[in-house]
């Protein structure tokens, strides 16, 4: 991982945070909450991993189940090791410094750059007129999550990419704009790394694994148990040939590739160990390798998640402490900007 790439000299921070729009899953993990925790226990960075409610309320969402979801997402980061004693765990909304920040920054990004967001596109569909606006300025409010904390660290799955490009456009215009020759915020590096920075969805090689489909099938999620995530190895999609003897024979095969990259990631073997394991074999064959890893992985995370989603107090008071810690460096940095502006008082 590469040093901060620019002239800003302050501590080295870590930010990231996840939507609680549904069971989190493997995705998630092996794109982002792995690497939330590796940072956390290599002990050379403050870490900060919040629940981003404001951001899914840019869709349509059940108030009602709102609070609950954003307990069970803290569950999950806390039962895959984010340990609440060496991180922080909040979440955003308990923070207005995320808001105040946003606000400014959306006076600082430019509309062009938001209309080439694809998430954007995506996620608005054909219709994008009845778009909630709060959805065509989300990467905004994610560069004000991020920057609020003048993270220089953000560790993210592939599909992060593009909002991460734009914090960095964010911050270097806010920088040249108001900084008066100084750095104000850093020009965040993304940490996206491993064979997991991709799942794809266990039904279609060509779509990422994703809390929004339709089919649970599709994805393995962090509370399924044993028996479940291996039924769903068993029906995972796959092709008639077996696997290939090296990866270049995995081009052209997403289902395939999608569940070796799987087993790399849970076991911390190159493919090309795997693929020398059981080229020649068939799905018959890797299938049931693959669950008996998934398994003995998922297992410890998924007990781990069950015992404490259980336990709301003990949650709650994880995330008002979060919260109390988190906003004691976000409003300083918002006063900042504040200050910067021109903000009367
Ligand atoms: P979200 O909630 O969609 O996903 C949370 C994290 O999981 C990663 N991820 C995946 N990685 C690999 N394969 C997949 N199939 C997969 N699906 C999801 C995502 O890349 C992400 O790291 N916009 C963000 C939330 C956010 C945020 C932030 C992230 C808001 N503010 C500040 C970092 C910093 C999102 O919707 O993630």
């Amino acid at each position: 991982m590469s040093d901060t790439p620019t002239d800003y000299s302050g501590p080295q921070r870590v930010l990231s945070g996840m939507q609680p729009t549904g069971q989190l899953h493997l995705g998630n993990y092996l794109g982002a909450l792995k690497n939330w925790v590796a940072l956390q226990d290599d002990g050379a960075w403050d870490c900060f991993y919040c629940v981003v409610d404001m951001h899914a309320i840019t869709m349509p969402h059940d108030p009602a189940k709102l609070p609950d979801a954003v307990r069970s997402a803290a569950a999950a980061y806390i039962a895959s090791g984010v340990d609440p004693e060496k991180s922080t765990i909040f979440a955003q909304s308990a923070v207005p410094a995320h808001a105040e920040l946003a606000w400014i920054f959306n006076c600082v990004a430019r509309l062009g750059w938001l209309e080439r967001m694809t998430q954007f596109k995506d996620k608005a569909g054909k219709d994008k007129e009845r778009a909630s606006v709060g959805l065509f300025t989300y990467p905004v409010l994610q560069a004000a999550d991020i920057l609020v904390y003048k993270a220089t660290h953000v560790p993210v799955g592939e599909d992060q990419k593009q909002h991460l490009e734009l914090c960095r456009d964010i911050a270097a215009r806010f920088n040249r704009d108001y900084g008066k020759g100084e750095a104000v915020f850093p020009l965040t590096e993304p940490v996206i790394q491993g064979p997991g920075a991709r799942v794809m969805s266990l039904r279609d090689g060509a779509s990422k694994m994703s809390k929004s489909d339709v089919s649970d099938n599709s994805r393995i999620n962090l509370d399924d148990d044993a028996d479940t995530i291996a039924r769903k190895i068993k029906k995972a999609k796959t092709d008639p040939e077996p696997l290939p003897d090296s990866e270049d024979g995995l081009a052209d095969r997403p289902e395939a590739s999608n569940l070796v990259g799987i087993y790399a990631a849970l076991t911390g073997k190159t493919k090309a160990d795997i693929l020398a394991e059981f080229g020649g074999q068939g799905f018959g064959a890797f299938k049931p390798a693959l669950a008996e890893v998934a398994v003995e992985y998922l297992a410890p995370i998924s007990d781990e998640y069950r015992r404490l989603i259980t336990d709301t107090t003990e949650i709650d008071r994880i995330l008002r402490q979060g919260a109390e810690r988190a906003q004691a460096v976000a409003q300083p940095v918002a006063d900042e900007a504040r200050k910067i502006i021109g903000f009367w008082g």
